[in-house]
């Protein structure tokens, strides 16, 4: 949530910030501002500058350009409102009594109201709700005991009074800080959020993510939990947390994960959509290559220890994210023979379950950014920790598709899902590349133990190399067929999902994806516990999206959704062609593909039709309201 950048060199910083800015936009899409330092040109110090707009980064580039924005140091924020309203007031960057100090800050200061009074005691005033604020006034008040000493304003004074003040502060938070007296230092730490440092050829920038840096440098140095930095023109000093000068190397940003490009769509989410036959192509080339012996055909980047005495899966994960890891456990318990359970990681970090042993525990978050994930298995493992018998040692894979964010740096092993970057927030492509990750770890453990014959694991692994043609054409069909379907339901209130067995998280996943970006009020429900409660629900204008695909649960599906029809729903199938599709009034059609492997088409058009109802209705598809795409804050 939030998005910071910051920058310092040779170059006017706002165009900087501004572009930086417009790559984070998907962290959130409130308000945005940015503060820069002018250096006078006779004597020290300089002018600092705050420009804040409500609403969408484009009214800010509007006010910059109109009021020009001068100097070469600056930070920039894109902000998702946590504590108070999206105002401009509320606004980043804040600053300190006297305007001197300006802060950017992504995360929550969850000590904000304590360190509040207690500057309000001091006759401080306050601009803003926000828990931000205190930040600027604290180090402003750091600053003033530092200047009383008579020394004279520095870049290593500003680091300092940063220094004192992230002591003070409770929370997770990424923070970059300017201050007038010192147009050639700019201050950054960070605390359970995100924050990268990127040298580029006479400046360095920060942000919260790569895409804000890859435009200028590929050059990249992720700071770590605690760490501070100095940056000024010449270079950077980067300390820990307990003060200690630190010296590393920075890697190489690679790959084209880290670029920005709508390329012909009208959105992003309808350009990721159709990329989901490459992300799946890329998938199969990388984990099911051909020339693996038949009875272990999958290639994954884990020694043969990693997998020994793994007698529980346990999944941690939110939202769509977790709907995969659904499906995952569903293909781990039924087809690997693992007892597998899934977890909203909000509700794990407060009611953990009993520690069970040899347990692998699996993180799914395809930003690698999500705090409530995050949080969770950072829990979990401290607590296998204190167990202290081996049995019980904590074993932590992270399933991403940001193989350098925060959970890269946290965890034991990562599967990266490789489905290059997702800007649109609601996710698509990531789903299905989290969901393929799960197919790729249930035959390697089904292979492993040996819980499947050779010919079933032969047949998912050749059904599996299909996928990518399979999904080729099936976009390609849906695509209108879901435009005219949506024209139907564009105005429709409510709808219900149904599924069931491996189905039933993708009534979830397509109720989810309906409520995020056409704002229609949809459930998602196991097709058999309708009758029980949820039925009340059903007349004329509810329509009733039903999954049902051959396997064990084929027919039943097809009852429930004929209950569903007797009460006047509208009823709509997901389903192959065939007689027993007649009970449907329209038909959206599948392959007939097997049970396991069905999910990896299901999905599309339900992805095909919230997109198609979404924009008949005029939203705003890639930046729904309320939304950003990863959620850094509990
Ligand atoms: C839905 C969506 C969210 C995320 C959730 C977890 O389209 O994008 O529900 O799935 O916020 O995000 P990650 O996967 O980054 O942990």
């Amino acid at each position: 949530m939030c998005g910071i950048v910051a920058v310092i060199g040779s170059r006017e910083a706002a165009p900087l910030l501004l572009e930086g800015l417009r790559q984070l936009e998907y962290r959130g899409y409130d308000s945005a501002g940015v503060a820069t330092v002018d250096a006078f040109e006779d004597g020290p110090g300089g002018l600092l500058t705050c420009q804040r707009a409500k609403g969408k980064l484009a009214n800010l580039c509007e006010l910059v350009d109109r009021e020009g924005s001068l100097g070469q140091l600056g930070i920039g924020h894109t902000r998702w409102a946590t504590h108070g309203k999206p105002e401009i007031h509320n606004a980043h960057p804040h600053r300190d009594e006297c305007g001197s100090v300006a802060v950017v800050q992504n995360g929550i200061i969850e000590n904000h109201r304590f360190l509040r009074e207690q500057l309000e005691l001091k006759g401080i005033p306050f601009a803003s709700e926000t828990d931000t604020e205190v930040i600027p006034h604290l180090i402003g008040e750091e600053l003033k005991v530092l200047q009383s000493n008579g020394d004279l304003p520095s870049g290593s004074m500003l680091l300092d009074a940063v220094r004192k003040v992230a002591l003070k502060l409770k929370g997770a938070y990424a923070l970059a800080v300017i201050w007038a007296e010192t147009p050639d230092a700019l201050v950054v730490t960070r605390w359970q959020a995100p924050l990268l440092i990127g040298l580029g050829e006479g400046e360095f920038l920060c942000a919260s993510d790569t895409p804000a840096l890859a435009g200028f440098t590929r050059t990249i140095l992720p700071m770590e939990d605690g760490e501070i930095a100095l940056l000024t023109p010449l270079g950077i000093e980067l300390y820990n947390k307990d003060g200690v000068r630190q010296q590393r190397n920075p890697s190489l940003l690679t790959g084209s994960n880290h670029v920005v490009n709508k390329r012909h769509f009208r959105h992003f989410m309808l350009k990721e959509i159709h990329e989901q036959p490459e992300t799946a192509q890329l998938w199969v080339s990388r984990h099911l290559p051909l020339g693996l012996p038949v009875e272990a055909p999958v290639a994954l980047p884990f020694e043969d220890s990693f997998y020994e005495g793994i007698e529980r899966i346990e999944i941690l994960a939110c939202g769509t994210s977790r709907h995969a890891a659904m499906v995952g456990a569903y293909l781990l318990e039924q087809f690997s023979g693992i007892p597998t359970a899934v977890f909203y990681a909000s509700e794990f970090r407060y009611a953990a379950p009993p520690l069970a042993a040899n347990t692998l525990t699996i993180g799914v978050t395809q930003s690698g950014e999500t705090a409530d994930t995050l949080a969770a298995l950072a829990m979990e493992a401290e607590r296998r920790r204190a167990h202290g018998d081996p049995a019980f040692a904590s074993r932590q894979l992270g399933v991403t598709n940001r193989p350098e964010s925060s959970l890269g740096r946290q965890v034991d092993h990562i599967l990266d899902i490789g489905s290059g970057i997702e800007i649109g927030v609601a996710a698509t492509k990531t789903f299905l590349g989290q969901l393929l990750a799960f197919y790729a770890l249930a035959l390697k453990f089904a292979s492993l133990r040996k819980s499947r014959s050779i010919l079933e694991i032969t047949t998912l692994t050749n059904e599996l190399r299909d996928i990518p043609n399979q999904l080729r054409r099936l976009i390609q069909k849906h695509d209108q067929l879901s435009e005219n379907l949506a024209t139907r339901f564009s105005d429709t209130q409510d709808v219900i999902f149904l599924g069931r067995g491996i189905n039933y998280p993708i009534a979830l996943e397509g109720a989810l994806k309906l409520k995020e970006i056409s704002y229609i009020h949809a459930e998602g429900y196991p097709a058999g516990e309708m009758k029980h409660g949820p039925i009340a629900l059903l007349e004329r204008r509810v329509p009733v999206i039903a999954i049902a695909m051959p396997g064990r649960v084929f027919e039943k599906v097809l009852s429930n959704a004929q209950e569903a029809k007797a009460r006047d729903a509208k009823l709509i199938g997901v389903a192959p062609e065939g007689p027993e599709a007649e009970v449907f009034d329209v038909l959206m059609p599948l392959p007939e593909v097997s049970e396991w492997t069905s999910p990896l088409l299901s999905v599309i058009p339900m992805q095909l039709l919230s997109y198609h109802i979404a924009f008949q209705r005029g939203l705003d598809i890639d930046q729904p309201r309320n939304l950003a795409k990863s959620v850094t804050v509990e």
